[in-house]
């Protein structure tokens, strides 16, 4: 017999007794997933199961990236002859790059649709501001592994990208030059900066990840599960931590297990992705370009569509505005979100008068709204004007709606400054990404893509 120390409580188990110590785990596994959560709370409407279709394409990258590891050496030029190998030689090897790259488009693009639906929500307000704070971690962990894995086929597309990529990270004041160093192991994107590039994208950044999603996924289960408010609009909180002595009790009295019928119902949801994505790798290949050739520009080097945003930016941009100052104020925007109750149209008697006028609210949002369309009209970015003018226009549609008005002037009226802000800058995301994507030919010049 040992006596183990759980939650400060002394609790007698016989290691020894394999029964025993089965019923312990089933116990410890229990109490992992049992966040006492109500029925309404695990309705497929209040997260669209997103983070969990994001776990299901991250599950979807390691494995088929642990199968590619076994085909692809990280030197060049054999790492685009293993990429041709892949596609002609391997059996299914065609099939098995393209879902790893499809699922990390989905990973991507699923990552920021999770993102959106939090904030929409309002699920990062207290007690899980930790959750989000991760969850931004999560997003530049992906954007990073999606870019570090880019390099490696090592053709014309990736090597430019890349390239592309490296000279943004240069334009950084003072660390910019030193930081491009070592991540390339040189001055160039050459043999180091792919090894560089496949350590960092097999190794460094997949266990970031996983260790991030592990806090992420603990935290929403010491939060009480997903956020649900209560009439007054307050998030609802765990309402009942079991005592000591009813641990195993505890277990069979919840109300509802969220794993029992949540999981079930995700694992679900990630099976159907995952045939969604299987047969996208069946039907359309990744494409794979000539041989990286450094002597030769082409004509258009594009990055990966979640950053032919910030390239159509450079278009504008000076690169440390555009790859610097701009990015860096979204990332700190996203991080001091949960922080700032201002911004989420919450105040308190301790504020301010100022802070607390709604007219200072919105005159700020003018004001900022002004400011940016003066610069973005001198710099003649009439795309990125567009996500602008329609927020004007609905600010405007808003600014005259009063108590006593309803439907969409109402609605629009009573949200926050976050929102405006959140819906501008992904209306500018989705823009400038798909501008850049489509619409840009030789030498960034506008092209339409029907004409080629
Ligand atoms: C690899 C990326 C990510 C994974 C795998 C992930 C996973 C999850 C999962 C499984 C949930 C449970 C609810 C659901 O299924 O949707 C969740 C909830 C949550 N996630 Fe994420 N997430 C990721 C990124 C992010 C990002 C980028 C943010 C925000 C910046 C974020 C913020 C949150 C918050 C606040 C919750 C709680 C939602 C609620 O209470 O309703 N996550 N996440």
């Amino acid at each position: 017999m040992s006596t183990e120390k759980t939650s400060g409580v002394a609790q007698t188990t016989n290691i020894r007794n394999p029964l025993h110590a089965i019923a312990w785990w089933r116990h410890d596994f229990h109490r992992m997933f049992s966040a006492r959560v109500r029925e309404a709370q695990l309705g497929f409407r209040h997260t669209w199961y997103l983070g969990a279709l994001t776990l299901g394409t991250f599950t979807i990258q390691v494995g088929t990236g642990l199968l590619l590891m076994l085909y692809y050496h990280p030197s060049i030029p054999q790492g685009y002859a293993d990429m041709k190998d892949l596609e002609f030689v391997v059996s299914s090897g065609a099939m098995l790059r393209s879902l790893h790259r499809w699922s990390a488009h989905a990973m991507v693009f699923l990552v920021f649709v999770h993102m959106a639906k939090v904030f929409y929500r309002r699920a990062y307000r207290p007690p899980r501001e930790l959750s989000w704070v991760v969850g931004v971690f999560l997003l530049l962990a992906t954007l990073l592994l999606s870019y570090t894995g880019y390099l490696l086929p090592w053709d014309q597309l990736s090597y430019w990208g890349t390239t592309v990529g490296a000279s943004i990270i240069s334009s950084m004041p003072i660390i910019g030059a030193k930081l491009r160093f070592y991540l390339l192991g040189g001055h160039t994107v050459n043999a180091n900066a792919l090894l560089r590039f496949y350590v960092l994208h097999t190794m460094i950044f997949p266990l970031v990840v996983i260790g991030l999603i592990a806090v992420h996924l603990w935290r929403l289960h010491q939060d009480g599960g997903m956020y649900e408010p209560d009439e007054q609009g307050k998030p609802i909180l765990p309402d009942h931590i079991p005592a000591e002595d009813e641990l195993f009790r505890g277990v069979e009295n919840e109300k509802t297990l969220s794993y029992r019928e949540l999981l079930f119902r995700e694992i679900t949801g990630i099976e159907a992705l995952a045939v969604v994505l299987f047969t996208m790798a069946l039907i359309w290949k990744a494409p794979l370009d000539e041989l990286a050739n450094p002597l030769h520009t082409p004509a258009v080097a594009k990055a990966p569509w979640y950053f032919t945003g910030l390239q159509e930016l450079l278009h504008y941009f000076p690169p440390f505005v555009a790859g610097v100052i701009l990015p860096g104020l979204i990332v700190s925007g996203l991080f001091i979100i949960p922080f700032v109750p201002w911004f989420d149209g919450v105040t308190t008697s301790d504020m301010c008068r100022w802070v607390r006028s709604k007219t200072a609210r919105s005159l700020t949002i003018v004001v900022a709204l002004m400011a940016l369309s003066a610069l973005l009209i001198h710099m003649h970015a009439w795309d990125a004007m567009l996500p602008l003018w329609i927020v004007v226009v609905f600010l405007c549609t808003s600014s005259g709606a009063s108590k006593g008005s309803s439907g969409l002037r109402s609605w629009l009226s009573s949200r926050s400054f976050s929102f405006w802000i959140m819906t501008l800058f992904l209306m500018e995301a989705v823009v400038l990404a798909s501008v850049g994507t489509f619409f840009r030919g030789a030498g960034w010049s506008w092209v339409w893509p029907w004409r080629g």
